[in-house]
């Protein structure tokens, strides 16, 4: 079975868990509150500005973001999450527009650009070939506009065993869900790894400019394997409860990056 099959059929089991989980708490989203965490909230304006979610999982994080003002599209592989991000927009009355695709093929299906891309938590590494994805997120952009992501870091990644660089062949694995009421049922996935520098370099191929990239000793999540609770380390915030790999020193545990479309006369 090819990659997108298998991964698409967990993320579809996957979706179904968590919209029960209190992990994702989708009562409380439909209550009001927002499902974006502090490092993006802090960095982000999107009022008024059109947004296309890559990776947007079943929209709790797109339609967040449509609160604040953004016109919204987000676009997922997973047509069971897709579905369910469709029905919670019409169930809290907001604005958005649902794309069902790999992210590859999103290009064909979508009729504008953007001034803003974004992605978060736990997207690149469903992707085997980060020059194309770099290439889909310029060519989304208008010119000035600006791209946005939030990621776990290849180094908490490479502390669970997985390679820091870049492979070939993607990780085959079965497992079930990361959500506190995960089910027994595993399902096989495809992942792959990506460094730093992999991701800025195809950024920068695809003729984006960074402008900013922080690296986080903490997770919002938790996600993981072995973490501990950690205090804000520096960040205001009435949610202190932030998640670490205790190691006597801090591991990076999250990145975000920001980039530019450059202006033509740039
Ligand atoms: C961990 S979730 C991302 C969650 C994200 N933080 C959010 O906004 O909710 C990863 C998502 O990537 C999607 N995905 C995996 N492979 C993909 C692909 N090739 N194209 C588009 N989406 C993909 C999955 O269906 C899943 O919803």
């Amino acid at each position: 079975m090819d990659y997108l099959t298998l991964n698409r059929t967990a993320w579809n089991h996957r979706t179904l868990e968590h919209l029960e989980s209190s992990f994702y708490d989708v009562e409380g989203f439909l209550a009001g509150n927002s499902s974006l965490q502090e490092i993006e909230l802090a960095a982000l304006e999107v009022e008024g500005k059109s947004l296309l979610h890559l990776q947007c999982h079943f929209g709790l994080d797109t339609l967040s973001l449509a609160r604040l003002g953004a016109e919204v599209t987000g676009v997922d592989l997973s047509d069971t999450a897709i579905h369910h991000a469709q029905q919670l927009a019409k169930a809290c009355g907001l604005e958005a527009n649902f794309i069902c695709s790999d992210v590859y093929q999103a290009g064909a299906q979508l009729q504008q650009q953007f001034d803003m891309v974004y992605t978060s938590y736990g997207a690149l590494c469903w992707l085997p070939d980060l020059r194309r994805w770099a290439e889909l997120v310029h060519q989304s952009l208008l010119p000035g506009g600006q791209f946005y992501m939030v990621e776990f870091h290849p180094v908490q990644a490479m502390m669970e065993g997985y390679s820091y660089f870049a492979q070939q062949e993607g990780d085959v694995e079965e497992e079930g869900t990361y959500t506190e009421n995960a089910s027994d049922t595993k399902h096989t996935m495809v992942t792959w790894p990506h460094s730093l520098a992999d991701v800025i370099g195809a950024l920068i191929q695809a003729g984006l400019r960074i402008d900013a990239i922080e690296e986080f000793p903490f997770s919002p999540y938790d996600a993981f394997d072995n973490l501990v609770t950690g205090e804000s380390l520096g960040l205001t915030s009435d949610r202190p409860r932030y998640y670490q790999l205790h190691q006597g020193k801090p591991i990076p545990m999250v990145y975000s990056l920001s980039a530019s479309k450059p202006k033509a006369l740039e």
